[in-house]
């Protein structure tokens, strides 16, 4: 479908005709580019394969020199791409096959200063903890194929804010009060000075809004929902770890569903201790927050009192191994078990999804009307079990029968690799990962894109 909206090559030209024309070259500086063409030539291939060496040997993994790779100029980035068209070889496209599914998308990530995004990262949790597909996309798509230092002939921007980085000194949770203002600095920044944000409102424009309700940007339901997305992003693509499959207020506004972010290397290091088909000794897991007595919290129960049924109905049956305290080797208990409880907290989301799949585990998902990640790669009804939140009382009986029947067939399915891939995210773009995945999702709503859109109506025009 979106297939045919790619503009033709010159289409291309025409684009870059513009951008000529809009910072009006003088002649003279045109035929000086001309005369030492090989020369400039010469550099800037030798400059990208340089830049290039370096994005790849980044030693300490973090995003390579965003501060210093500004925005390019428009002249800047007409003469790259000059230069790639002349000589045919359009090196970025060559290094993977997945442009092909990809169609050939264009993102444009704006180099903005540290204080919204790399300054953050002086405190490591900001790389690994469960909202940290915020700086793991970001990561990824700063060395992937699909990005273009050309924001004229990108399809999406994406705006790098880190707004999940601002750990409480008194309980260690992240405090998410700065993210609207963080954000509402960020557009402002570009907006003014760019066009590329006023001329679409921002549709084209992604954000990752990765806490417990998306761009609400509030842990409890009900502030989140009265407060709402801000009225500047409701015009935005928001990737965001909330999903429902009913009409609320925390998901209105174009989005992409992502799984919440675990590390990995965590993942490989527990399995190459205990394999997925090895040995499960636990026949159902839980450790987290699970209160006996559950305060009344504005209105609400955490996890709406499912996890205290939980405790109170299997705590005394042997076969449940449920925990209440941190333990930092939990991993590994997730490799050993059957099935891995993944009731809802504040959110109907948790990082168990992603943790129980990783490592094998059948994830019984209890958060009724929850959307989940990457439907088309994932093949959730497949691999897990969902019990609704009034049945979580009869689970023993409910997994007794799934156990005598058709376990065997859920862990094969669930036990494909393919199915893990999709859940984690890599610091370089991987075939089928997770920040592939949110590219592919991309790829299928183009018609958002500022500049694919022209084009298609230009060549409705045209023929
Ligand atoms: C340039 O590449 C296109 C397709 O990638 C090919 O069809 C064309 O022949 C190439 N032109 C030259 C001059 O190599
Ligand atoms: C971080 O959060 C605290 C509240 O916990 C707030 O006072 C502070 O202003 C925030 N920092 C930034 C840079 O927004
Ligand atoms: C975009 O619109 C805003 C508000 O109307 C304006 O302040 C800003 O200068 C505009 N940006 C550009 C690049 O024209
Ligand atoms: C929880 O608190 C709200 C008011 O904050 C109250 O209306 C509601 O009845 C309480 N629920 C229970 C079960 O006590
Ligand atoms: C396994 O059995 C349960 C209960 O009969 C059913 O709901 C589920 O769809 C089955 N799953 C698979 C993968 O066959």
């Amino acid at each position: 479908m979106a297939e045919q909206k790619r503009p033709p090559n010159r289409r291309g030209f025409y684009v870059k005709m513009k951008l000529l024309h809009k910072h009006a070259r003088p002649q003279q500086e045109k035929s000086c580019f001309f005369k030492y063409y090989k020369w400039v030539l010469w550099f800037s291939l030798s400059l990208y394969f340089f830049t290039s060496y370096l994005i790849s040997n980044n030693p300490n993994g973090k995003p390579t020199s965003l501060h210093k790779t500004r925005v390019p100029n428009a002249k800047s980035s007409v003469v790259s791409r000059a230069l790639f068209q002349s000589i045919n070889v359009t090196a970025p496209e060559q290094i993977t096959s997945t442009q092909g599914i990809l169609k050939h998308l264009k993102v444009f990530v704006y180099d903005l200063p540290p204080k919204y995004n790399t300054d953050w990262l002086s405190n490591v949790r900001c790389n690994n903890h469960l909202f940290a597909s915020e700086v793991a996309i970001h990561r990824a798509l700063l060395t992937s194929d699909v990005r273009t230092f050309d924001p004229y002939e990108a399809d999406y921007f994406f705006v790098p804010v880190y707004v999940s980085c601002n750990f409480s000194t008194v309980n260690g949770f992240p405090a998410i009060g700065h993210a609207r203002s963080l954000i509402a600095s960020a557009v402002q920044l570009f907006s003014s000075q760019y066009p590329f944000w006023n001329r679409s409102q921002g549709s084209d424009h992604i954000f990752v809004a990765s806490h417990d309700f998306g761009a609400c940007f509030h842990t409890l339901e009900d502030v989140a929902i009265a407060d709402g997305i801000p009225e500047f992003l409701k015009n935005s693509i928001i990737l965001q770890t909330f999903g429902v499959q009913y009409k609320h207020p925390c998901q209105e506004a174009e989005n992409v569903v992502i799984p919440p972010y675990v590390s990995p290397e965590s993942v490989r290091s527990t399995l190459e201790r205990a394999p997925v088909t090895g040995r499960r000794d636990i026949w159902v897991f839980f450790r987290g927050k699970m209160e006996v007595h559950p305060k009344n919290v504005s209105g609400r129960f955490y996890s709406k009192q499912v996890r205290t049924v939980i405790w109170r109905e299997f705590n005394g049956d042997r076969r449940f191994y449920l925990r209440r305290q941190r333990f930092a080797g939990y991993q590994s208990e997730i490799a050993r078990s059957v099935f891995c409880l993944c009731p809802l907290g504040w959110a109907p989301w948790s990082p168990r999804l992603v943790e129980s799949v990783a490592l094998g585990c059948v994830p019984v998902i209890i958060a009724d009307g929850i959307r989940l990640p990457f439907p088309s790669a994932v093949r959730w009804p497949e691999i897990s079990l969902t019990v609704a939140e009034k049945d979580v009382g009869k689970l023993a009986k409910i997994l007794e029968d799934v156990a005598a029947t058709n376990l065997s067939s859920i862990q094969r399915n669930l036990w494909d690799p393919r199915t893990r891939r999709a859940l984690l995210f890599n610091n370089h773009v991987q075939e089928g990962d997770a920040t592939w995945q949110v590219l592919r999702a991309l790829s299928e709503k183009l018609d958002r894109s500022y500049r694919s859109s022209r084009v298609s109506r230009q060549l409705v025009i045209d023929t």
